[in-house]
């Protein structure tokens, strides 16, 4: 099956992914990730997308579909997998559409869009409290979900850092991306009766079963 999980900036596609990709034993992808790793590494591409990152901008999609065709060429991507960020224009889904045919296989013909509903303002509040591991990724909430430890990711045991786009001017800049260039790719999945809309508000074991739920 290839999900595709659209949502505004701190709507839970993280959250959510980890634990779908745990269920349904495919790949979580998370443009993100990938590009905050390509920061911390100081790769050619961590060089270009690391000002546009902290400023809340999009990367181009040129360079997008890029890192997105290499990781789904890879084996363990074959069956499907859990996109988190991806598409993010209608360009990169025109892009997905037709890497996903070209491959053929159980992806491209199990497709699923989900998009999780979340307002503004609590997108607001999450972020501010968001914490992340800056080694494992692991996702916390200083509120909702904390680390058993003040500071610590209870998996591996690294630091946990804000990140450089959670600042309010750059959270601003993301919500603006998402209203302005990624919406016309939600009407793009409704148009193909492939969106599945579900309320992303609320205790995270309760979305993560209604997610389950518009996926059968
Ligand atoms: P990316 O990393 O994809 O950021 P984002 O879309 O802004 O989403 P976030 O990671 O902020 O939030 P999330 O929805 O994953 O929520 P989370 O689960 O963490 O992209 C970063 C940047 O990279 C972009 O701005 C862009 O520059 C670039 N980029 C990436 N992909 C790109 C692309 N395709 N094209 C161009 N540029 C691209 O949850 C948030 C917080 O809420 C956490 O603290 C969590 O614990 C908490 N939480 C989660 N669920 C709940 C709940 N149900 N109730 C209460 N709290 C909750």
């Amino acid at each position: 099956m290839q999900v595709i999980l659209i949502g505004p900036p701190g709507s839970g596609k993280g959250t959510q992914a980890k634990r779908l990709s745990a269920q349904l034993a495919i790949p979580h992808v998370s443009t993100g990730d990938m590009l905050r790793e390509a920061i911390a590494e100081v790769t050619e591409l961590g060089k270009v997308a690391a000002p546009i990152v902290a400023s809340g901008a999009l990367v181009p999609d040129d360079l997008m579909i890029g890192i997105i065709k290499e990781r789904l060429g890879r084996p363990d991507a074959a069956g499907g997998s859990i996109l988190d960020g991806f598409p993010r224009t209608v360009v990169q889904a025109e892009k997905l559409d037709a890497l996903l045919v070209q491959r053929g296989g159980n992806g491209a013909k199990n497709v699923r869009v989900v998009q999780l509903l979340v307002p503004d303002e609590a997108i607001v509040k999450r972020i501010a409290a968001r914490r992340s591991c800056g080694n494992c990724g692991a996702i916390y909430h200083l509120e909702t979900a904390p680390p058993a430890k003040a500071g610590v990711c209870d998996r591996c045991g690294a630091g946990l850092i804000a990140r450089v786009d959670d600042t309010e001017t750059a959270v601003r800049k993301r919500l603006q991306a998402f209203h302005g260039q990624t919406m016309p790719v939600v009407s793009y999945y409704r148009n193909q009766n492939l969106l599945r809309e579900v309320d992303g508000v609320g205790p995270v074991d309760e979305v993560f079963e209604r997610i389950r739920k518009s996926l059968s």
